[in-house]
Order: structure tokens, then C-alpha cells, then sequence
């Protein structure tokens, strides 16, 4: 038993903010960006750990401090991680746990990559996205039918 409690990885508990949890190992960057924590004079303490041991293998962790995520952020997550939950902390308690839900329909969130595309011209048209797959993620754009899959998704997020 020792040495499995030596192995296990230390890691501070919040205060007050998100801890976004049970990202997929290698996703922690990525959600660091698409939450534009990244390169930002934000206030918050960022903090990530990536490959951290878990029941099912290993996760990556992102924790925002003193701040609380919208909607259309967990529906950002769930594209590239489908199985995050979002934590939200307050006075050291988890007073709330999502688990990040992939939506029908994904509007505004990501960027179409046919760049003759409606949403790409100077026009005010949203971008959106029919979900026709979850395992992996595949989106369908509903201007043009181009189609997005997996690890293309993350580098299209809005
Ligand atoms: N956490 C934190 N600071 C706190 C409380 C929790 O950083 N004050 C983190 C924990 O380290 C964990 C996540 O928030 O990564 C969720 O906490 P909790 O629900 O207590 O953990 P579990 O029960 O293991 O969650 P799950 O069942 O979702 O795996
Ligand atoms: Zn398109």
C-alpha cells in the first residue's frame, strides 16, 4: 500500500472557480486556449495538470480560480473532450458538477474550414454545425456540408 499512496498525485484544491476534470489526456492545452487562458491578461490563477492517474486511465485537469464558466464554454469543451466535468467551487466545497453535454447543434463555436463558406465571407451569418457523430466528434456545417471530425475540431474553435 505504500507504494501506491507514494504514487498518487498531490494536487491543491481551490478556494473559489471551475475545475474542469476528466479532460482527455493531451486535451488540457486545448481547453486552456479555447477558454483564452492562454496569452491573456486575465487575473485568475491558471493551473494545469496533464496525465494525472485516475479509475480510468489517465486525465488531464484545468483550474480556474475566481472564475465561474458560461454555457457556451461547456459546450466548447465537449467537442474536444466529451467526458469532462465541470466543477464549480465555492468557499472549498464543489457546490456544482457538470458533466459537459455534446449539444445537437453547435453555433458560434467553431469556424467552418471551407473558406469559400457563407460564414467566412463578410457577411453577419453565425456559423453552425449539425453534431453527426459523438465517437468521434464529427460536425456537419449546415451552409456548406463540409464536415469537421476529431482533432480538426479543436484547432476550428471560435
Ligand atoms: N477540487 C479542487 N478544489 C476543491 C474541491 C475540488 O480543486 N476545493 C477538484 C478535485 O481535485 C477534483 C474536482 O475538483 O479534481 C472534483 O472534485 P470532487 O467532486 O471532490 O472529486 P471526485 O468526487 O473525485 O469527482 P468525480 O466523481 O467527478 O471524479
Ligand atoms: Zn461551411
Amino acid at each position: 500500500m505504500k507504494g501506491k499512496k507514494e504514487k498518487k498525485i498531490k494536487i491543491t484544491p481551490i478556494e473559489h472557480g471551475t475545475v474542469i476534470d476528466h479532460i482527455k489526456a493531451g486535451q488540457g492545452m486545448k481547453v486552456l486556449r479555447i477558454l483564452d487562458l492562454v496569452d491573456t491578461d486575465i487575473d485568475s490563477i491558471v493551473s494545469m495538470a496533464m496525465n494525472v492517474k485516475s479509475s480510468k486511465g489517465k486525465k488531464d485537469i484545468v483550474k480556474v480560480e475566481d472564475k465561474e464558466l458560461k454555457n457556451e464554454e461547456f459546450d466548447k469543451i465537449s467537442l474536444i473532450s466529451p467526458n469532462a466535468t465541470v466543477n464549480i467551487i465555492r468557499g472549498y466545497e464543489v457546490i456544482e458538477k457538470h458533466r459537459v453535454e455534446i449539444p445537437d447543434l453547435a453555433r458560434g463555436i467553431v469556424r467552418c474550414k471551407n473558406r469559400n463558406c457563407i460564414t467566412n465571407q463578410r457577411e453577419p451569418v453565425e456559423s453552425e454545425f449539425e453534431v453527426i457523430d459523438e465517437e468521434p466528434v464529427r460536425l456537419k456545417c449546415t451552409f456548406c456540408e463540409r464536415e469537421l471530425v476529431g482533432e480538426e475540431i479543436s484547432e476550428h474553435v471560435i
